[in-house]
């Protein structure tokens, strides 16, 4: 998709705030407050509607718990090559690079989360490179560790994406997924590492406290695949 907004680094800089992530306070993203005042904007600067919401502006749940168990246990990315998939605004990537990744890619099918990403990750002096488009189902060599950080939240997508992160497990990369228990998230092939209360805003979950896990997937079976 081609981003027609005139600019949109200063786009996201102008609609956004540089905010310390609650759980990952190491780490500073351009976050908006609201869902739907950026939505609108975007749609509005991009003359397009039915956009997909701007996943990037916020710091989910799930990449809020992924983050701050890589920067707790930095062994498990130290001189690793490392994807973070669906990366949003970055923060699971940001975070693996803090910790002392080898290098860090980030998937996304949404340009203009690339351009987030970018910005996100000057802004904490790190570099993660930049991978668009949808890339589930390669079957990547460069990759040691993958990180999937709230991506279960659509039926038919999660089933790919869970098919696929359990091929990679399988070919024998640490697969780390961060989840606050949405419907779509597989229910087994994977073990829990920990758990945190999650602070997030009521606008995008129906509390501002969510129970949220990292697991690591086996890649010994996937229920309803
Ligand atoms: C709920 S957001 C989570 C973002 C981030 N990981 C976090 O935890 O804050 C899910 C993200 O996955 C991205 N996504 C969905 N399907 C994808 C695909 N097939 N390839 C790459 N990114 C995808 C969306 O664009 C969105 O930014």
């Amino acid at each position: 998709m081609a981003i027609a907004l005139g600019d949109p680094a200063q786009f996201i800089r102008d609609h956004t705030v540089l905010t310390e992530t609650p759980l990952v306070p190491e780490v500073r993203l351009y976050v908006a407050s609201e869902m739907l005042p950026i939505w609108q904007m975007t749609e509005d600067e991009m003359q397009k509607v039915g956009l997909p919401p701007p996943f990037w502006a916020f710091a989910w749940a799930g990449g809020q718990a992924l983050a701050r168990y890589i920067l707790d246990n930095p062994e498990l990315v130290a001189g690793k090559r490392v994807l973070d998939f669906g990366a949003g605004s970055g923060l699971a990537g940001i975070a693996a690079m803090l910790a002392g990744a080898g290098q860090v890619s980030a998937a996304e099918i949404d340009p203009i989360a690339l351009i987030a990403i970018d910005l996100n990750a000057r802004a904490n002096k790190v570099i993660v490179t930049r991978l668009e488009g949808d890339i589930v189902g390669e079957i990547h060599t460069g990759w040691d560790v993958v990180l999937a950080a709230d991506v279960c939240y659509e039926g038919p997508a999660s089933k790919r994406i869970v098919a696929w992160l359990d091929d990679l497990a399988r070919a024998g990369m640490l697969v780390l997924m961060g989840d606050p228990g949405r419907t779509y998230f597989p229910k087994t092939g994977h073990e829990k590492l920990i758990s945190y209360a999650v602070k997030t805003t009521t606008e995008l979950e129906d509390t501002d406290l969510r129970n949220t896990s990292v697991w690591r997937v086996t890649g010994l079976g996937r229920d309803g695949l």
